[in-house]
């Protein structure tokens, strides 16, 4: 339909990371849910395709690869659109605003980076979060990697970190699962928006993805999206 070739006929193949709660994540049954899901399930029903979801590490997501080479469709992975990831990725128009936030052991207050001199900050691989570290030196702190979001909010939970950067969206939702063991203490405005990510190139996708987003936009089915996965 539309002039769209899919890498696997009948279907829209989606990379994204596990876990991104409430983006993408495992429901109690395996089964992968959440923000990003459900609008990739509405561009598919728009194709008359199945959602195959694949489950890769962020670095062949941001990286652009894992469409150029056709593992993938589309990204699906609470990406933020920016220029260099534009440089290798087809990005949607966005479909989500987001800042960085740090989350600290319930009592501590880090208010800003510097607070963290001589301590530790964990961050997640390929991200704009470690992106944000790396670039202020004046935290005088060493960072710490973690390849996925669940690894990087243990570390913080166990006291192998003093804090820990990521998107606020997902801080929030881990406060959540985690109640009154830690808190948002900060957040630094950069921002960002998310899109969903496709093949340099890949016109006729990006047009009915595009096209997709206006229509759950105007039609209410985005905020029936945001009410269930983000709240009120
Ligand atoms: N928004 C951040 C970025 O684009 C983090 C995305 C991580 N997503 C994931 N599914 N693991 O770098």
């Amino acid at each position: 339909a539309d002039g769209v070739s899919l890498v696997s006929p009948g279907k829209l193949t989606v990379c994204t990371h596990l876990p991104f709660a409430p983006f993408q994540v495992n429901d109690d049954s395996g089964k992968t849910v959440g923000f990003d899901i459900d609008l990739v399930n509405l561009v598919a029903k728009r194709l008359g395709a199945q959602t195959a979801i694949i489950d890769t590490p962020f670095e062949g997501i941001k990286s652009g690869e894992d469409m150029a080479t056709g593992k993938c469709d589309i990204a699906a992975a609470g990406m933020t659109i920016t220029d260099a990831r534009k440089e290798a990725i087809l990005f949607s128009e966005p479909y989500f605003d987001a800042t960085q936030a740090l989350l600290v052991p319930e009592g501590e207050d880090v208010e800003s980076l510097e607070e963290l001199e001589g301590k530790k900050l964990g961050a997640q691989s390929a991200t704009t979060g470690l992106d944000y570290a790396q670039a202020h030196p004046e935290c005088g702190c060493e960072i710490i990697e973690f390849q996925d979001l669940a690894s990087l909010t243990q570390a913080l939970m166990t006291g192998q970190v003093d804090a820990a950067i990521n998107d606020l969206p997902v801080w929030t939702e881990a406060l959540k699962a985690n109640p009154g063991k830690a808190s948002i203490s900060t957040q630094f405005d950069t921002g960002e928006q998310y899109g969903l990510g496709m093949k340099l190139g890949n016109k006729s996708l990006k047009k009915v993805v595009d096209e997709v987003l206006a229509e759950a936009k105007s039609d209410g089915s985005y905020d029936e999206i945001y009410k269930e996965w983000i709240g009120d």
